[in-house]
């Protein structure tokens, strides 16, 4: 995919914005082309194409903007012959603290994009997919840790969960991603907040003890910062039925379909 397709891409994707407010719509487009993640989430196939998808701390909801934008794309006959197809087929929810970041992805996305919760306590529904981008720091070791092994039971063997957080022992870029991070905070009138980072080698440690084979990738391309994508596939353990996807509204990628019905528990196959 050309530069060129991948901006037509991102102005798809932060059109809906536009009807939030200047702001809303600037920063869906700042994101999505700034954020070397987007892209690799698309070029690099790392989502299922059907099934559904969990994205914990989701913000104004950027991601399901751009899945939309990139199924509507492929189903045009416009989607580049170089990229993997985009999930055509994968129903996305939204799980954001934030209730004013809730009201604009569900101005942007439809009421039923995004539920407003904290991923701490959240029931999760069984899936397919989670992808949980720079939210974890928010959390204190023991609260990230209990929040991954609630994944790991939510998602089906061989799901995946594509979790971003900043590498700790990241050097110069990772002090710029902290101060980054601080002052972001600040500007929040959030002073206090405390920031939980840790070593990419302790969240890969940490993803292998909850049962994952986890790779990770350098994921900051052209930004200053020290993050690193982890894809982590899940194996061999059954999951656990899940009682209120009631919770859970549809955001279908596309507007016709629906979610499964609640399932039955899954034995490993
Ligand atoms: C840096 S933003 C990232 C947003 C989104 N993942 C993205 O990449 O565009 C972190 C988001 O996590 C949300 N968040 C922080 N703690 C949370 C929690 N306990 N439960 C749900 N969302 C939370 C924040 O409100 C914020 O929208």
């Amino acid at each position: 995919m050309t530069d060129a397709v991948f901006r037509e891409l991102v102005a798809a994707a932060a059109l809906p914005y536009r009807r939030c407010g200047r702001y809303a719509w600037h920063f869906a487009k700042g994101k999505l082309a700034g954020d070397p993640v987007f892209r690799h989430l698309l070029s690099h196939s790392l989502l299922p194409a059907r099934g559904r998808l969990l994205d914990l701390g989701c913000g104004q909801g950027v991601l399901t903007a751009l899945l939309r934008a990139a199924a509507d794309r492929h189903a045009s006959g416009g989607w580049p012959a170089d990229w993997p197809d985009p999930p055509a087929a994968l129903v996305t929810h939204g799980v954001e603290l934030s209730a004013k970041r809730v009201r604009i992805a569900r101005a942007a996305l439809g009421a039923d994009a995004v539920i407003q919760g904290d991923i701490r306590s959240t029931d999760l529904p069984a899936c397919e997919a989670i992808v949980i981008l720079d939210v974890l720091l928010y959390l204190h070791p023991d609260e990230q840790a209990a929040v991954l092994a609630r994944c790991a039971d939510a998602l089906a063997p061989g799901g995946v969960l594509l979790l971003r957080e900043a590498d700790a022992e990241g050097g110069l870029p990772f002090q710029i991603t902290r101060w980054a991070e601080q002052a972001a905070c600040a500007a929040r009138g959030h002073w206090r907040q405390p920031l939980t980072y840790r070593p990419a080698a302790g969240w890969l440690g940490l993803l292998g003890t909850l049962g994952f084979d986890t790779a990770a990738l350098p994921m900051s391309q052209g930004t200053p910062f020290a993050n690193t994508l982890f894809i982590a596939r899940r194996s061999n353990t059954p999951v656990q039925n899940y009682t209120s996807s009631h919770e859970f509204a549809d955001a279908s990628i596309r507007p016709e379909m629906k979610p499964r019905p609640t399932a039955n528990p899954v034995q490993n196959s």
